[in-house]
């Protein structure tokens, strides 16, 4: 861990200064949202002070600037998930309307009644419900791959859960409730191997691993700015050019037409097809500093450090007696969902929080994951690339402390 900056990354995020209920903040609830440096904290002020017009429509000296500003985004994130071309990048608002786009398009121009769709235990609402409301509209069959004790995907499962109806499959890449980092690569090549399309749900990947969606063999990849240190209410759907074609607009409005008369609407080219009315430009524009932010200090190292972390995290919080850690597969990130035996998850998150320790409790928008373990929640602590040893250490003492109390 020595040569990681954590000092200096730790000057660069203003909120790690806040006292909570007389304590430092130690912030555990990144999973939820990451905090944010103070790169993309300025980049909306300046955009605002100094950018503010609307995009793609002005021919002013203001509304060139925004739209450069807001298109130069577009070319960030292309190449931090190595997609082929900026028409394969489209702005939502994060990832669950980064879903419902595909689920809706689709569901118009794709789905026949009696398609299957495959999605897995392990999935957030916001890849379950999209889903759910397709198949009810279209008569079609929702899977779920199997998850194991141990909080895995039970691949032969999955395989054996394929026919030729099976028309997509849509799975998260990391579990926000267990951690798990699934081998979606794996997954994809058999979506390949039998002809269905694939969708990655990357909202707990983008911040922490490295994301290739040429090497993956992705066809979809959706993800969200806030979980990687970029503001709220802006998302990315990355999706294949040649399929994203092929598919009808998600909404209607300005930005997404050619022409338009009372008798007929000619549609925008990629990406703008999809991106119908004003978006959330500020946001955007800040979202780019956030992928500079984490570029700058490598993916490789943050992944180093964070995994040293959740080694320690691990060792010490199985070593308590009466703490149940839901999620044990070797292959993870630092996401613990754990429950203790004489303590109510909320109970715990409120002790916690006396102490300064924000956890995030309850079902993690993973209800059918909770009924698999017979859970009705648990408190979870996620790390990101600004937590410490000592951050660790001081959770430790206080779980400890409320287990003996
Ligand atoms: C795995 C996963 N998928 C989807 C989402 C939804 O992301 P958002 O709320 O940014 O749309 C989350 C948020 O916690 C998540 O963890």
């Amino acid at each position: 861990m020595n040569s990681y900056p954590i000092d200096s990354i730790r000057d660069d995020f203003p909120i790690l200064k806040s006292k909570i209920n007389n304590h430092n903040l130690i912030y555990f609830d990144n999973a939820a949202t990451t905090q944010k440096p103070r790169v993309v904290i300025d980049s909306l002020t300046n955009f605002y002070q100094n950018n503010n017009a609307n995009i793609h429509r002005g021919i002013h000296t203001l509304a060139e600037k925004a739209t450069e500003e807001f298109e130069m985004t577009r070319s960030v994130v292309k190449n931090f998930i190595n997609a082929s071309s900026e028409k394969e990048i489209i702005f939502t608002k994060g990832t669950t309307e980064g879903i419902n786009l595909i689920a809706s398009s689709l569901s118009k121009s794709f789905f026949n009644e009696g398609d299957e769709i495959i999605i897995s235990e392990m999935e957030h609402h916001s890849n379950i419900v999209p889903w759910q409301m397709v198949a009810k509209e279209k008569k079609l069959k929702l899977k779920t791959i199997n998850v194991s004790d141990n909080g895995e995907l039970d691949l032969d499962h999955f395989e054996s859960i394929i026919n030729e109806k099976t028309k997509l499959v849509s799975v998260v890449y990391i579990s926000n409730t267990l951690g798990t980092i699934n081998p979606v690569k794996k997954i994809i090549d058999i979506c390949r191997e039998n002809n269905i399309l694939n969708l990655i749900d990357g909202a707990q990947a983008s911040a922490h691993n490295e994301i290739d969606v040429k090497d993956l063999g992705a066809d979809f990849f959706v993800f969200s700015a806030h979980k990687m240190y970029g503001p709220t209410g802006v998302g990315i759907v990355y999706g294949r050019e040649n399929i994203l074609e092929k598919m009808p607009p998600y909404m209607g409005g300005g930005e997404m037409i050619k022409d338009v008369s009372f008798t007929e609407t000619t549609y925008n080219d990629l990406p703008y097809k999809f991106e119908a009315g004003t978006p959330n430009i500020g946001d955007v524009v800040g979202f780019k500093e956030a992928i500079h932010y984490i570029e700058k200090i490598g993916k490789k190292k943050i992944r180093d450090y964070e995994e040293n972390l959740m080694k320690y995290t691990n060792s010490c919080l199985s070593d308590i007696d009466g703490i149940n850690i839901f999620g044990t597969s070797k292959k993870k990130i630092g996401i613990f969902s754990f429950t203790c035996e004489n303590s109510h998850f909320y109970d715990l998150g409120l002790l916690l929080d006396a102490k300064g320790i924000a956890v995030r409790t309850g079902h993690h928008c993973t209800q059918p994951l909770m009924s698999k373990f017979n859970l009705d929640g648990t408190a979870r602590l996620s790390l990101a690339l600004y937590n410490t040893k000592e951050e660790v250490d001081f959770f430790i003492e206080s779980i400890k402390k409320i287990i003996k109390r």
